[in-house]
This record gives structure tokens, sequence and C-alpha cells, in this order.
């Protein structure tokens, strides 16, 4: 955790108004400060990390004064978190639920309520559990679609032959904040009157043609997990520009209750806690920033790592298109004598917080294989890239000497 450095800095957001481009510099001139302050980290933050909280003078006040308020849970600061991101991604409805979980599982009960008959849901293998198991809380199968092995996102073009009269939605996900080739998807839901479930929980602050994710399919759904761009500890949204599947959502959200304790349908306890709403309301703000910052440092780590023939990137065509959640790389253990395991193993010796999201495919999970039959070998690309990728830090905390430290890691590991 970060230590409180109210004695040490003057937070940003005391020096200019949120939102001007004085703010926006002020940021990064508090980034600087942090740095300057030395802020005091944990043994195990020494490594170069994946990911750290963001924290300033601002949270540990609203946190604060929440618990003095008495009000915990989904009140005015929730509502406030939910107008913010409302107008920073330019949708008319965000619905803040606890986690991005169920912000998945609400948005397919809200189609599930219009189209009960409807039970498949396509989407792809390579993503995390929760992509696949909110399709089935909701009571329906993931139907999975292989990916494209440059962009590790659906592939488009395998999708039509996929759909039929029980495909209730398509689930694209953006994976590791590159959004998939929605202009595509968005077209096949229109010719197959079909609506489109974004798993856009890597992607907040990506864009796709010029357009803010959230603003694109039918629902989008984000989490707010602990290491994601904007974190909350746990929780997520839906984002969405229709009010009536918007206010299905509110009322699954709350035990299906439209007033209180009068319920009409059956609903979730999956209301956010104020606290983790003030903890994502001051990064909102911020977020562009940090995401600058992230693809910075991706853009530093891949220029030098661009010479290594074993080592090949998630291909990104427009750099600023992506929100740079994980910066996700593959390894050809042929060519680097060595598997992708041991490699990630070696860099976490060196104290590099390498990851591996996501070793296997979610189709290849023993409840997935149990529960619908699947096999290796279904979805070959996918399989593949479960074998070859791996993640490096770029979180927007980490300075040049951690960059370097990581680089100086690879070529030693790699020599
Ligand atoms: C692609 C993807 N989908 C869904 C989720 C689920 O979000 P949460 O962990 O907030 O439930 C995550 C988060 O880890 C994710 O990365």
């Amino acid at each position: 955790m970060i230590e409180s450095t109210e004695a040490r800095y003057t937070p940003a957001q005391t020096r200019a108004t949120k939102q001007s481009p004085d703010f926006i510099s002020a940021i990064a001139t508090e980034l600087q400060s942090m740095k300057a302050a030395k802020i005091e980290q944990s043994e195990s933050s020494k490594s170069v990390r994946i990911a750290r909280p963001f924290n300033n003078e601002q949270i540990e006040q609203r946190v604060l004064s929440i618990l003095r308020s008495g009000r915990l849970v989904q009140g005015k600061t929730v509502e406030e978190f939910e107008r913010s991101l409302s107008e920073y991604i330019g949708c008319r409805n965000v619905v803040c639920v606890n986690s991005g979980t169920a912000a998945l599982h609400l948005a397919f009960m809200a189609l599930k309520t219009e189209e009960p008959e409807k039970t498949e849901v396509i989407t792809t293998p390579l993503s995390f559990a929760a992509t696949a198991n909110a399709v089935i809380h909701a009571g329906c199968k993931p139907v999975f679609v292989d990916v494209d092995s440059k962009t590790f996102n659906i592939d488009a073009s395998l999708i039509q032959q996929k759909i039929n009269s029980s495909t209730l939605a398509l689930e694209p996900v953006d994976v590791y904040g590159l959004p998939a080739d929605l202009k595509e998807i968005a077209d096949l839901a229109a010719t197959n009157h079909i609506p489109v479930v974004e798993d856009a929980a890597e992607a907040i602050g990506a864009t796709s043609d010029g357009k803010k994710i959230g603003t694109i399919s039918t629902l989008s759904c984000f989490s707010t997990y602990a290491t994601k761009n904007i974190h909350t500890g746990e929780g997520g949204f839906v984002t969405t520009q229709d009010d009536h599947l918007a206010s299905l959502i509110r009322l699954f959200r709350n035990q299906g209750q439209v007033s209180r304790y009068n319920q009409t349908v059956l609903g979730y306890n999956f209301r956010m806690l104020e606290l983790c709403a003030a903890i994502g309301l001051e990064q909102v703000p911020v977020l562009d920033e940090l995401n600058r910052k992230r693809r910075e440092n991706a853009l530093y780590l891949k220029e030098r790592l661009q010479k290594i023939d074993s080592i090949d990137f998630q291909r990104v065509s427009d750099p600023k298109s992506h929100s740079w959640y994980l910066f996700t790389l593959t390894l050809d253990p042929q060519r680097a004598k060595l598997s992708r395991d041991s490699f990630v193993a070696k860099l976490k010796g060196h104290g590099i917080e390498a990851d591996i999201a996501w070793p296997t495919p979610i189709h290849l999970q023993p409840y997935f294989r149990e529960t619908f039959g699947c096999k290796k070998g279904d979805f070959p690309v996918a399989e593949a890239l479960a074998e070859r990728i791996f993640q490096l830090p770029i979180q927007p905390f980490l300075e040049r000497d951690d960059l370097d430290r990581v680089l100086d890691a690879i070529s030693e590991i790699l020599q």
C-alpha cells in the first residue's frame, strides 16, 4: 500500500480545477512530487510492480467523511461516481455495481428479461473466467469463437457461422485494453438483430474509431477491480444509451426492488460501497493522464525489445486507442531456448512482477471441459497464444529506472 502522502506534497487538485489543462499538467507534477517525496513502500513493492493503487489526500478525506457520515453503501457518492463516469465516457446511463462480473451478469439478465427463450452468447475463450461465468450465471451458454493471432481479440470473421435463433448476444472482450473489432461486430449484430454486450473490463479510457469505449455497444461492462486503470478495490459498472435496459439493471442491482421493500423481480445484492465510489471518483479526472503514462511506458519497452527475435507483441495499430491495462507480449520458446513459464519465473527472480494472463484459455478449464465438453484443439489460435503470452509492468507510477531494470533483466535472461 502507498502510505499517506498528505504531509509531504501538495496534491494537484488543490492547485487547479478538475478537467482544466492546468489540472492535467498538475497531475504530471503530482506524479513527480510522489517520486520526490520518496514514498515509503512495503518490502514487496521493492520489486517492479505490475499494479499499484492511486492515492491522494482527496481520496483519504472522502473515505474518512463517508465513514463519519454513517452511510456506507449506494448513496450520494455512488451517484456522483456514476455522473462523473457518464460525463467522461459520454454515455447517458452508467450503473455502478460491486464487480465487473456483476456488471456482465446484470447486462445478460436485462437482455434475458426481454428475450427469455434465447440461451447462447458468442464470446472468446482467451479471456478471464468472468467473461464466460457471467453468461452461465444468467442462465445461458457461452459459445466460443477463436481469436485473431495478431490482436488476440475475438476473430470477428468467425462469428457469423455461430449465430442462430438462440443467440442472445455477442460478447466481445477488449482484451488487455485493446478494443475488439467493434465496427465489424456492430455490423454483424445489426444484420442479425442481436445486441452486443462488450466486456470492457480492461478498457476504460480506450477508443475505437475515435469513439470512447462505453458508447459503442448495446451494453458495455467495466471492472474497477484493484489493479484496473480506475480501481476501487472491488467494483464495476455498466454503460448503455438504452434507458429501459439501464432501469432493469438498476432494479436487479438492488434485490429487484422498485422502491424500499417493494420487489417486482428476482434481484441480487450487487450494490457498490460508498467507500469504493469515493476511491474511484478521484481517478476519473486523471485517467487520461495515467493512461498516457502507461502508453509511454509500454512504447519505451517495446522500442527496446523489438530487436529480440524471440519476443513479439500484441498488434496495436493505434497506440492511443488502447487503455494499456496490460502490456502483452509473446515468447517463442524455441527461439528463446526457454519456456515462457521459466522466463516469467526468472523475471520474478529478478524482482520484476511479470504476469501470465491467461495461461489456460477458458474452454480448457476443467469446469468448461466437464460441463460443455470442450477439448484441446477446439480453438487452436487461443491455445497457442495461451502458451506464449506474458505481461510486463507498465503501470503509471513506474520510473525510467524501473523500466530499465525490466530491460536489463530480460537481456540477462535471454542472452
Ligand atoms: C476481461 C475481464 N472480464 C471480466 C472481469 C471481471 O471483473 P471483476 O474482477 O471486477 O469481477 C475482469 C477482471 O478481472 C476481466 O479482466
